[in-house]
């Protein structure tokens, strides 16, 4: 059975993007025809700065979405990543197989680095070496795929040539996996800037719609949108930025098609109504269920106690042979060492 693996980081509230882009995928379609796994990965929520008692409580509020989204205990496995150590134990051994060249080429790394730069902070070096510890994250599951956005699929790449180059080098250990990116709204865009990603982390609120958000915060936001110059509806990345985000939400929320959805609409204040009204309707179900889980903790609780002791036994066998593969000495077992006595 195909394994699926897939993360979200908890450095914000989650967004239309994360729905669309992501999770909406996990609980449609991958939990049901693979063997998934689907983590909420705090240490990647350490990579710039973060304050303690917000991670913790992102953390709780990201894994309790990710079961509001729809995903199954019983049909998949949901984790935190700091609750399972082979992650961390992969990803130093990962950091012995990459280059410093490859880590300061990607994009997301020279974006937020020069972001961060700009604003006259400093760079931790974990924003440096997160993809690493993102590839451990993937590799030490065996995953054969990553359903992702767009932004993660560089990401991905280097996962796929980090598991190469580790298996030529010490013998076959990884499965090599392959980024799977949704047909629509792979990259849904800020609706104040459609030309950037809705990126959870940014501060720019009226461009980003949360999952959380009421209804008539969404319709507000969604009115509100940046459109383009021209008065006609159309589907075109380049010259109409923003009303072609609004056809890949509006079609992604609706299962229909964001260029023929372009054809139909004669102006944009149609267009926008519908879009608030199709996201709204697509964001009820969440919220209903996320009031739900937060009125039981603990089976929230339960749930990823029992996630992380799953997830713990499929990733030890995998990041054992890589720490033998390389040349680690493995520890003694207790019982041989009881017996040398
Ligand atoms: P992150 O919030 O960066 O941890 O992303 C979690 C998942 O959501 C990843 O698979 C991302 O690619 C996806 N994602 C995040 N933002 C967007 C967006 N604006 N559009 C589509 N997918 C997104
Ligand atoms: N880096 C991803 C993001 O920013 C989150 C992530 C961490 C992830 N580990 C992963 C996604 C493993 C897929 C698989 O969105």
């Amino acid at each position: 059975m195909t394994r699926v693996f897939s993360g979200i980081k908890p450095t914000g509230h989650l967004t239309l993007g994360n729905y669309l882009g992501a999770m909406r995928q996990w609980a449609a379609v991958d939990q049901h025809q693979a063997d998934a796994l689907f983590c909420i990965v705090d240490l990647h929520g350490m990579t710039v700065d973060h304050d303690p008692a917000r991670l913790r409580r992102l953390t709780r509020q990201g894994a309790t979405l990710l079961l509001a989204a729809g995903l199954d205990p019983e049909l998949c496995t949901v984790f935190v990543q700091s609750h399972v150590d082979e992650h961390a134990r992969l990803s130093y051994v990962l950091e012995c197989v990459a280059t410093d060249g490859e880590m300061r080429r990607m994009i997301q790394y020279k974006e937020k680095s020069a972001r961060e730069r700009a604003r006259g902070g400093s760079v931790r070096l974990s924003l440096l070496t997160y993809p690493v510890l993102m590839a451990a994250d993937i590799l030490a599951y065996g995953a054969d795929e990553v359903p992702v956005g767009d932004d993660q699929a560089q990401h991905v790449e280097l996962t796929r040539d980090l598991a190469v180059r580790f298996n030529q080098r010490y013998g076959h250990t990884f499965v090599v996996p392959r980024a799977t990116l949704p047909q629509v709204a792979a990259r849904v865009m800020n609706l104040q800037d459609p030309t950037s990603k809705m990126g959870k982390s940014e501060d720019s609120g009226p461009g980003i719609v949360y999952l959380l958000d009421e209804p008539d915060v969404v319709r507000r936001k969604v009115l509100r949108a940046v459109t383009d110059s021209g008065r006609e509806v159309a589907y075109d990345r380049e010259a109409r930025p923003g009303v072609t985000n609004l056809l890949e939400i509006l079609a992604a929320c609706t299962g229909g098609n964001p260029e023929a959805l372009g054809d139909a609409y004669e102006s944009y204040g149609a267009l926008k109504k519908d879009t608030a009204d199709a996201v709204i309707e697509a964001l009820r179900p969440v919220q209903a269920r996320h009031k739900e889980l937060c009125a039981d903790p603990g089976y929230v609780e339960e749930v990823l106690q029992r996630g992380a002791q799953k997830a713990r036994a499929m990733a030890r066998p995998t990041v054992d042979s890589a720490y033998r593969a390389i040349g680690l000495l493995p520890p003694v077992a207790e019982p041989a060492l009881n017996a040398a006595r």
